[in-house]
């Protein structure tokens, strides 16, 4: 995984467009891997909260998540590590983006579980600089919801991107400008999210 090749799409998405879609970015062993990995802990999911810790709010955001230290983990994140560093390099040497640090955690939605629409960094007031998703659901079907819509920031009604949480898709985008929205889940969903940070 210390090779580069699959940044160089999400490189180009990100500097023409704002944002990234890859599929397949990853082996299926890895995916696999990181998905046993997060089940394996999953009595550590806490319920996700909106801002403010305190306040739960399960309408607007129905997902439990595990927060993840860099470098923690087994094998499969271990070389999930070793990529987001070959990505960081690339984001910061082609895009000169002064990305340090990734906060990260797995998140899972049950069956009803959603994300209403909102900004992962609204007017820049946080370090979040770039937001990464890697969906971890080997059997998921249409049907089954829980797709991710990325808006135009300059119509919100219009749709840029519907993407399904198939395992092996990665998404990037520029967490200041996008707004977006995860569709009821039918199904339950996983996936690992992370913001590239200025520090
Ligand atoms: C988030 C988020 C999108 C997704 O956690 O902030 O928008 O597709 N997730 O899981
Ligand atoms: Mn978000």
């Amino acid at each position: 995984m210390s090779n580069e090749a699959w940044c160089h799409p999400l490189i180009a998405g990100l500097a023409e467009s704002g944002y990234a879609v890859l599929e397949n970015a990853f082996p299926p062993a890895l995916l696999d891997g990181l998905r046993a990995e997060a089940l394996a802990q999953r009595e550590q999911f806490r319920p996700a909260g909106i801002g403010n810790q305190a306040v739960r709010a399960q309408a607007v955001r129905g997902d439990s998540i595990d927060w993840l230290e860099w470098g923690e983990g087994g094998e499969s994140l271990q070389a999930f590590w070793q990529a987001m560093d070959s990505l960081r390099d690339v984001l910061n040497r082609e895009l000169y983006l002064g990305a340090r640090e990734l906060e990260c955690h797995f998140a899972l939605y049950p069956a009803g579980g959603g994300y209403q629409k909102h900004h992962d960094n609204p007017q820049g007031r946080s370090a979040r600089m770039v937001t990464i998703l890697l969906y971890l659901n080997p059997d998921w079907r249409p049907e089954h919801g829980g797709v991710l819509q990325i808006y135009d920031p300059e119509d919100e009604s219009h749709v840029l991107a519907r993407v399904e949480p198939r395992a092996g898709t990665f998404v990037a985008f520029l967490a200041e400008r996008f707004p977006h929205e995860v569709l009821l889940a039918q199904h339950e969903r996983l996936s690992l999210t992370g913001w590239w940070r200025r520090g």
